[in-house]
């Protein structure tokens, strides 16, 4: 790992490393892929218009989120799971968040509780990923915990009615392996028979039965009233839904395709960014996730309007290759490689990054 220079280098190693039904989890998108592939390659579609001559002798790569000071506007993503990548799973890569000064977003659906994940990273700026279910308790008893764990945030997965169609995983009729659980699940926050409604046999299918796949923008009024915590709409990718979103009274909205796992076909995120960003830009935060693997998407995303970037499988492929060091490896990597982007484009602070820096590629084809 130490030989390691790019997210890309991570990967290979991660790819020979985890057992398959884990690597085809992590890896897969939906459908045939094109989002999933489309997600970095759009990236090479805009382009960054440097500046030269400024004094870029000193650089500031901080960022103020949801009233929280980051060291790098580079946070990690939810994502499922993670000790399938290493044992230490998401209380790892809570560590490394908290080693690197930035934001860590649990998921529901993860092998460390929210409580184990408060106590490994106690000073880690930690937030909540969150579903909707039918049975509301189940919603309301998740909110609590976290609260009282000290997360700060609430983020709110609105692009899941249902999970995605991913075909490795259809295959491999894909299971949690059976030394690991569904952490926020366990004792007495277990999910009875009759709330799982059906036994599919896999537990991630009989949570995914559990969604209410009925929600409307109401129920982000609903959930507004049962918490004090700001609430994040993570999986926007239209100008409308953003608009809506705002009216309903989120703090901030992630651009999301889900890592490219929900339907085949939808934009890449960096596509969707600018629509968004124009549209409520400043009405609340934007942030970004999808494909993110060099310091200069960090940099387009920026310039697009985003106000942070996050990462979802770079995390999983440093947990494989080194659990907490390797995430803090990767996330090190992208801080290297964003602020020679930065300086190197004539900025000396994400302030210095306007708009007019990063154009799409017809910008150049009109000259
Ligand atoms: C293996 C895996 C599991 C995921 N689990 C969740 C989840 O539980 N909740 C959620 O909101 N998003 C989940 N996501 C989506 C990520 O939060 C994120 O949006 C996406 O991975 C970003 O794209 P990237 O992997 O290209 O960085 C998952 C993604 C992956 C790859």
């Amino acid at each position: 790992m130490d030989r390691f220079v790019s997210v890309d280098e991570f990967q290979e190693e991660a790819f020979k490393l985890l057992p398959k039904n884990a690597l085809d989890y992590y890896k897969s998108g939906a459908g045939r892929q094109e989002t999933l592939r489309n997600n970095r390659s759009a990236f090479s579609k805009f382009k960054i218009r440097p500046k030269c001559l400024r004094d870029v002798s000193k650089t500031d790569l901080s960022a103020t989120v949801l009233g929280e000071k980051v060291s790098i506007p580079v946070g990690i993503s939810p994502s499922a799971m993670q000790r399938m990548a290493h044992p230490d799973g998401e209380c790892a890569s809570a560590r490394a968040a908290q080693g690197m000064g930035t934001i860590f977003i649990l998921s529901t659906i993860a092998t460390s509780s929210i409580e184990e994940v408060a106590e490994a990273a106690p000073e880690a700026i930690k937030w909540f990923q969150l579903y909707i279910y039918k049975d509301r308790h189940v919603t309301r008893s998740l909110v609590k915990r976290a609260e009282d764990a000290g997360f700060k945030a609430l983020v709110l997965t609105v692009d899941t009615p249902m999970f995605g169609l991913r075909l490795a995983d259809i295959k491999n009729k894909f299971q949690l392996p059976s030394h690991l659980k569904l952490a926020n699940f366990q004792g007495k926050y277990a999910l009875t028979a009759n709330k799982v409604g059906k036994n599919t046999g896999s537990a991630m299918n009989d949570l995914g039965a559990l969604f209410d796949a009925s929600l409307t923008w109401d129920d982000i009024r609903w959930l507004k009233s049962i918490t004090k915590l700001p609430i994040v709409l993570k999986g926007i990718l239209t100008a409308d839904d953003a608009i809506s979103a705002a009216d309903a009274g989120a703090s901030a909205v992630m651009v999301s395709n889900h890592g490219a796992r929900q339907v085949d076909g939808w934009p890449a995120s960096i596509e969707a960014l600018p629509e968004i960003t124009k549209a409520v830009g400043h009405r609340l935060e934007v942030y970004v996730d999808g494909g993110f693997s060099d310091g200069t998407d960090i940099f387009k995303a920026l310039g697009l309007g985003a106000r942070m970037v996050f990462l979802g499988r770079p995390v999983l492929w440093g947990l494989a290759c080194g659990g907490e060091e390797g995430v803090k490896k990767i996330l090190t990597i992208l801080k290297i490689e964003f602020e020679y982007a930065l300086a190197i484009s004539g900025c000396s602070q994400i302030s210095d990054i306007k708009p007019s820096m990063v154009v799409h590629e017809s910008y150049y084809a009109r000259l």
